[in-house]
């Protein structure tokens, strides 16, 4: 079976024409769009990126694709909101000990808009998680986890697993009596698991109880290890959502070309 779609040829209005010397000189309009055109035609001369972007944008989508399908893609962008407001956070933050409730306040009633970035970051939480269980029910119902798409429900059970693992250690950043707490419940909880259980109650206390380390190293966790590692698997996911294609709704019949009836192969 052959599955790979040739790159889509460029489209024409991306195409310009070079000007005749009797030709009158370009708007200021056509001017700029030519003067992008060449910056990206320069670029491409020597990279040859266009045909991936190409390959990845301008795909062929079933019939009867509809709103259920955008909530990849908003998925994603709660993920890049919270990648966004998550740097402002950093420039403030103090994940030590002593200072974190007080950085965090800081941030809430001092920075500039920090109140708006706290407030977006914590919401777009909440925002991922409802989209990615969403997004996973509509491929679930959809069949897309048949053949060939197991590995990207695979792909995508990790990245379920990782979102709710940054909701679990972003929870212990404000530091407040709150977050304590409910931290030392879920660390429990984790710790109840057979075999690995302990270990894992270990590391992620960075100890056998919470410790002047623990903050750090949740804080570490939230905002190094696993964005990077949701960031390259959602890298992973887009290839081969591009590479295979979507599905198509199921209640929508394949159509019956005579030419393709076993009697007639
Ligand atoms: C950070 C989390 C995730 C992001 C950003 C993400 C993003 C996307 C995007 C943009 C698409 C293509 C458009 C669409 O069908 O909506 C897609 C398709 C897909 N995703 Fe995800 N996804 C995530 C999590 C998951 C999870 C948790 C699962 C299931 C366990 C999953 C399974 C799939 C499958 C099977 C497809 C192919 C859909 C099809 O063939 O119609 N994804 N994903």
């Amino acid at each position: 079976m052959k599955l790979k779609l040739p790159a889509p040829p460029i489209p024409a209005s991306l195409k310009s024409p070079p000007r005749r010397p009797d030709e009158e000189r370009p708007s200021k309009v056509e001017g700029a769009k030519e003067a992008g055109i060449s910056a990206v035609d320069w670029v491409d001369e020597r990279t040859s990126l266009s045909g991936g972007v190409r390959w990845m944008l301008f795909r062929k989508v079933p019939r009867g694709t509809n709103w259920a399908y955008t909530l990849g893609s908003a998925t994603m962008f709660a993920f890049l909101n919270q990648a966004m407001t998550g740097v402002f956070l950093a420039m403030y933050y103090d994940p030590s000990a002593t200072n974190a409730y007080e950085s965090a306040r800081y941030i809430t009633n001092e920075a500039f808009l920090g109140e708006f970035v706290r407030g977006m970051h914590k919401w777009g939480s909440t925002v991922m998680v409802v989209l990615v269980f969403l997004h996973m029910g509509r491929t679930f119902f959809w069949g897309a986890y048949k053949y060939p798409r197991e590995l990207n429900w695979v792909v995508g059970a990790v990245l379920l697993v990782l979102t709710m693992l940054m909701s679990f250690t972003g929870y212990l950043l404000p530091f407040d009596q709150k977050s304590y707490w409910a931290t030392i419940v879920g660390v429990n909880i984790n710790g109840t698991g057979p075999l690995v259980g302990p270990y894992l109650n270990d590391f992620l206390l960075a100890g056998p109880d919470f410790g002047a380390t623990t903050l750090s190293r949740f804080y570490a966790i939230h905002m190094l290890l696993v964005p990077g590692l949701i960031a390259a698997l959602i890298g992973a996911h887009l290839y081969l959502v591009a590479r295979l294609g979507t599905t198509a709704p199921p209640w929508l019949k394949a159509e019956k070309n005579p030419e393709l009836r076993k009697e007639s192969v």
